[in-house]
């Protein structure tokens, strides 16, 4: 159980933030005339503001989450999700995010456009937190620590047990990234809600549910983590054509699960394929919708591939991941047109 004192680690400003009170969170009842928006009156499906808290959205996600609608919020993509938990923990000048690097750049990215400095602590060979290392690093002005699990671009969960120990003993919020957790065999933290309030979980409509281009992001945490989410974020941030996509596919549970089953059997698929390549040194487990190989020549095939209208993503440059190349799992024919592909490179 961790019972993290919540409030003091807010920035004060924050603490004392009146938030925007818009027209349609105001009034709650029914009624048959709306004029208090400025709205435009012509129905058209898409004339009124969108809910600002996205109730029958986040209904939906507590019903297949099993986390209370109270403990979830949404954003604009969980880069929107990121970029307010750094605005809502981090004193520019005084405090900082702790990232453990190779991982997802966004946390960099945010941290840097509101001038909150970045501690890096390398994950250990094996790709997995150095705990001790991370917990030497941070004081009271680590704020937020970022853990990506399944982590990208590395793609496996990290250890759960290391994961337990930050949530422990880490003086600030962990956030645990989950974009990829339903490609794993791993139970996500939202499990942990309950008992450990420095705990924030971070999902999103991107991958496993197809909906990148709708730009969906979910947090899960403590009501009063999810009340500062909600004072922040813009008013009506999830735009109402976003909300009537996420809860048209939420009503397609069968259709998610087939899709993602059909990815796990790919990426396996994938991998056998890369093995048999003499140029292919060795190729991560994955716990994701991609897989991370060390090849011979990265640079060389990555420009062969671009050739013939395949783009994967060239990380030989990237600390800890020099030499690789991360493949998205495609539809199996696409998989099957990069294997051939792949095939005829001479290295
Ligand atoms: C680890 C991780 N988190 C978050 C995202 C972005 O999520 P969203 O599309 O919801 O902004 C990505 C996208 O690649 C990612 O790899």
């Amino acid at each position: 159980m961790t019972t993290t004192n919540i409030e003091a680690l807010v920035r004060p400003n924050i603490r004392r933030l009146t938030p925007y009170s818009s027209a349609r969170s105001e009034y709650k009842g029914r009624a048959d005339i709306f004029l208090d928006a400025n709205e435009n009156p012509f129905e058209n499906g898409l004339n009124r503001y969108p809910d600002p808290l996205q109730w029958a959205v986040k209904e939906r996600i507590s019903a297949i989450k099993h986390v209370p609608v109270s403990q979830i919020a949404l954003g604009n993509g969980s880069d929107e999700v990121i970029d307010l938990l750094i605005r809502i923990f981090c004193e520019p000048g005084e405090d900082h995010i702790i990232t453990l690097p190779p991982t997802y750049g966004m946390y960099q990215v945010s941290a840097d456009i509101a001038n909150v400095p970045v501690k890096k602590v390398p994950l250990l060979p094996g790709f997995q937190p150095d705990v001790d290392g991370i917990l030497a690093a941070a004081d009271q002005h680590s704020k937020i620590l970022f853990l990506c699990s399944p982590n990208n671009p590395t793609a496996n969960s990290l250890d759960a047990g290391a994961i337990q120990q930050l949530i422990g003993q880490f003086p600030g919020i962990v956030a645990i990234d989950e974009a990829y957790i339903d490609f794993a065999d791993q139970p996500s933290f939202t499990e942990q809600l309950a008992t450990a309030s420095n705990l924030v979980v971070m999902q999103t409509f991107s991958k496993a549910w197809g909906l990148a281009g709708i730009r969906l992001g979910m947090i899960f945490a403590s009501e009063e983590i999810i009340g500062y989410f909600n004072k922040v974020k813009p008013p009506y941030n999830v735009n109402e054509l976003t909300q009537r996509a996420a809860l048209e596919a939420l009503q397609k549970e069968t259709d998610y699960e087939e899709k993602l089953q059909t990815i796990i059997d790919q990426r396996g698929q994938l991998t056998s394929a890369l093995d048999q390549l003499d140029f292919v040194q060795l190729i991560y487990p994955s716990d994701a919708n991609f897989v991370l190989a060390k090849v011979d020549e990265p640079q060389k095939l990555y420009h062969y591939l671009t050739e013939r209208g395949i783009i994967v993503r060239d990380r030989s440059k990237v600390l800890m991941c020099e030499g690789c190349l991360r493949f998205t799992v495609g539809t199996p024919d696409e998989n099957e047109q990069l294997m051939a592909a792949l095939k005829t490179f001479e290295n």
